[in-house]
């Protein structure tokens, strides 16, 4: 039988986890930095342990030179998101991307699993370039909302913890608590519009604040007259005690076109 260099295999997995974390994510900082909702709120990713893949193996009866072939989660991107509409969303931005292919897509959300699992899964071929050469692997991508993922992470566990057969009882609780956990899923949804606003406010609000601070620190730089610089940061402290918003924005507009005069100066 061939040897099987475990180091190796794996090295293209690693890459792409890595590569695939760093993709998802920076969705999530640049719909913050442009001020937008981001539908995916944070991302994770594991690659799966040697044993538990030649676990796998053998209670699927996968013979170990098919295992990469066969097992499709070696690599594996989980994406959490706030609200259930969310995870269409992300189901969308996976099939318009050209960088991965779609093998398979599982919806555990419209039918969920008898133990209460919910999930959409969605397995994709992706190419890595690493030091030994180009390969296509797969990666399996799990997206669910935090709620679906405290009760998965917790089942999880239990599932270790009886070895897969947990007594009846807790296997009932477990259900009721899936359902649970959608219910307050559904509640969110229904208030989803409300919490964006109040999220996306509160974006604006520590935006303009940096902003803020950015052209006093500017200011600062470019004047000759530190008195006026202090009062205005005297200026800004009030303001930002008083917490008005709108205040606020009229200020940094104000600063704005301060620092639009001083530009235009210094061009002269
Ligand atoms: P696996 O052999 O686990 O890959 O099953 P499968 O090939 O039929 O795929 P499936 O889509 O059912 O499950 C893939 C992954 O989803 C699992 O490895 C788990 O991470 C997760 N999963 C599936 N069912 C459950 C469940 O009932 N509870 C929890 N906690 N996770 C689950
Ligand atoms: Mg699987």
């Amino acid at each position: 039988m061939e040897i099987q260099l475990w180091r190796e295999i794996l090295i293209p997995y690693q890459q792409a986890v890595q590569e695939l974390k760093v993709k998802f994510s920076s969705i999530v900082h640049e719909n913050r930095r442009l001020g937008q909702y981001s539908p995916i709120e944070y991302v994770t990713g594991r690659v799966k342990k040697i044993s538990n893949i030649l676990e796998k193996a053998k209670k699927k009866n996968i013979p170990i030179n098919r295992i990469e072939k066969e097992i499709d989660d070696i690599a594996g991107i989980r994406i959490l998101c706030q609200f259930v509409e969310d995870i269409d969303k992300v189901v969308d931005l996976i099939r318009s991307r050209t960088d991965m292919e779609i093998k398979d897509e599982k919806n555990y959300i419209s039918n969920t699993k008898d133990s209460g699992y919910r999930s959409y899964h969605i397995i994709v071929y992706y190419n890595v370039h690493t030091a030994l050469g180009a390969k296509r692997i797969q990666a399996e991508i799990q997206i669910r909302t935090l709620s679906m993922n405290f009760w998965a992470t917790i089942e999880h566990s239990l599932q270790y913890k009886y070895e897969h057969n947990i007594p009846y009882d807790i296997k009932k609780r477990l259900m009721n608590a899936a359902e649970a956990a959608f219910q307050l899923d559904q509640e969110m949804s229904l208030i989803r519009n409300e919490i964006i606003r109040a999220q996306n406010l509160f974006q604006v609000k520590s935006s303009i604040i940096a902003d803020i601070l950015n052209n006093i620190q500017n200011l600062h730089k470019v004047t000759d007259n530190i008195k006026e610089v202090e009062q205005i940061q005297e200026e800004f402290y009030v303001l930002w005690e008083k917490g008005n918003f709108e205040q606020l924005d009229n200020f940094n507009k104000k600063l704005d076109m301060m620092a639009a005069g001083y530009k235009a100066q210094s061009l002269l």
